[in-house]
């Protein structure tokens, strides 16, 4: 596939370096001051190198993105709230050039699922937003693989900064602002890291969920949604003598989407460490499903990407 890819973070820098690995190719790259386009080949390493000196990832326009030829554009700016922009414009733009979307900003499917299924009743484009959530789990792979109608609630820790933060601060009786700045110096918080502990992100990840288990819209005003930033050291140290922990758990159950920090067993299924995701999945006939794994970082959530382009190329 020849990739147009908008964003030039962690997850977009991966999915440069990564992309030839897969058998793809990226073609045009933008961040939101400048472009790289080329038609005879781009060198990821030399945009990868010019954007740590300059900051930016070429010359040309950021308009330049979209007159290049390419097959699917893959979505990975900085995910925002409302209007989802500019995402839900770069969607738009692709779809309505009949190309496909791998989205690894959340916004659009999260804040305007209904207005993006619509434009892709009207394309012959197709979106996929597997590394919306739960970054290298294929979490919403496996929804669609066992059937939204036979799973019949979602939970899960679906955080990898909140959990960082909470493991850390219980294993080590650290403080919360020195844990955080650390989970910022590994890259793995938002852009925005008040999305993380706050539970907006894990609260998008679920109402993207929802939008799959139920085919309906949600958006995050839906959700209801408590942060970590309450939870005192105290209350980390009584829980372990209780032999249980806190995590901030995410719910998508009966039709209601819930994020909040709860106690859970310390040595349960629930109880992931530092940035792991975990996603459980209940379903009709075969029970609980567990999926853990990588929930955030550059190469993890641009393996979740490429594993979108990779289903889209084989349909
Ligand atoms: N910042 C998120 C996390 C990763 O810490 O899990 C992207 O959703």
């Amino acid at each position: 596939m020849r990739l147009a890819l908008a964003g030039a973070g962690a997850v977009g820098a991966s999915t440069l370096e990564l992309a030839g690995e897969y058998g793809h190719e990226v073609v045009a790259i933008a961040d939101s001051s400048s472009a790289a386009v080329s038609e005879e080949g781009l060198d990821p390493e030399t945009v990868l190198d010019r954007k740590r000196e300059t900051g930016s990832v070429g010359e040309a326009d950021p308009e330049a993105l979209f007159a290049a030829d390419y097959d699917a554009l893959v979505e990975a700016t900085p995910t925002t709230l409302g209007d989802a922009e500019p995402g839900f414009s770069h969607v738009k733009r692709a779809l309505e050039a009949d190309r496909h979307v791998v989205l690894a900003n959340k916004g659009p499917v999260a804040e305007r699922y209904a207005d993006v299924r619509d434009l892709e009743a009207g394309s012959d484009g197709e979106v996929l937003f597997e590394a919306t959530v739960g970054g290298a789990i294929p979490a919403l792979s496996t929804i669609t693989d066992v059937g939204p109608g036979r799973v019949t609630a979602v939970r899960g820790v679906l955080n990898g900064t909140a959990n960082f933060v909470l493991s850390r601060m219980a294993a080590e009786g650290l403080g919360y602002e020195h844990v955080l700045a650390e989970a910022q110096d590994l890259g793995v918080a938002e852009a925005d890291p008040s999305f993380d502990v706050e539970g907006t992100d894990a609260a998008l990840k679920c109402v993207i969920l929802a939008n799959v288990l139920y085919d309906r819209e949600y958006t995050l005003a839906d959700a209801e949604v408590a942060g970590i930033e309450g939870v005192p050291g105290s209350a980390l140290e009584l829980a372990a003598e209780d032999g249980r922990t806190v995590r901030l758990v995410g719910e998508v159950a009966d039709g209601e989407v819930r994020v909040g920090p709860r106690l859970v067993p310390e040595n349960g299924t629930l109880a992931v460490t530092g940035t792991r995701n975990i996603v459980q999945l209940d379903t009709e006939h075969a029970g609980r499903l567990n999926i853990s794994g990588r929930g955030a970082g550059g190469h993890e959530t641009a393996s979740a990407v490429l594993a979108d382009v990779g289903r889209l190329a084989r349909r």
